[in-house]
């Protein structure tokens, strides 16, 4: 379809015919979300705080990196490449498998605050995403406690 971006019928546009940035677009595309993926696994692997959820992941983290990756540039209103790649994510399902309850929840919410943090994730946008993200997490848990 042909739009000069400023039609109605489309939902990214706002009344004067700007588009909306997505949270993918402000915090800076694809590099820093990679940069944000980096830093979650690099710090659940050398932290104990995060023992208990990197035990449930393979030795090596390299496939959990690249997915993860894939399927937050889509989440983040960015590329669907996960959709691409994969088909529909069925995350809560594709997690089943793994005993999730508030620690592991909570300690995969720690993990991600502080890669934002080091990844420079401005507050505003940091706050914003740590609600999403709990919101998500907490739609993952498949266990009491
Ligand atoms: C609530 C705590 C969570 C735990 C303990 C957890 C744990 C795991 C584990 C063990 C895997 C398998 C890794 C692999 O196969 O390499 C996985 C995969 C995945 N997780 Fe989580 N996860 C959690 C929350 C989340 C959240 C909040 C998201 C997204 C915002 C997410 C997105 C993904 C994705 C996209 C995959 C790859 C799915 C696939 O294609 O196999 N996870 N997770």
């Amino acid at each position: 379809m042909a739009s000069n971006g400023s039609s109605s019928e489309d939902p990214r546009t706002d009344p004067d015919g700007a588009e909306q940035p997505t949270a993918y677009d402000l915090l800076g595309g694809e590099t820093v979300v990679r940069r944000i993926v980096d830093r979650f696994y690099d710090l659940m692997d050398a932290d104990p705080d995060f023992f208990g959820i990197r035990k449930m992941h393979p030795g090596d983290l390299s496939g959990s990196r690249e997915k993860l990756f894939l399927f937050l540039c889509g989440w983040l209103g960015g590329p669907q490449y996960y959709i691409e790649k994969h088909g529909h994510p069925m995350l809560r399902a594709r997690h089943l498998p793994y005993a999730i309850a508030s620690p592991e929840r909570d300690q995969w919410l720690v993990c991600m605050g502080r890669a934002m943090l080091d990844s420079g994730v401005e507050d505003a946008m940091m706050e914003r995403l740590l609600q999403a993200f709990f919101t998500t997490a907490d739609w993952m848990r498949n266990r009491d406690g």
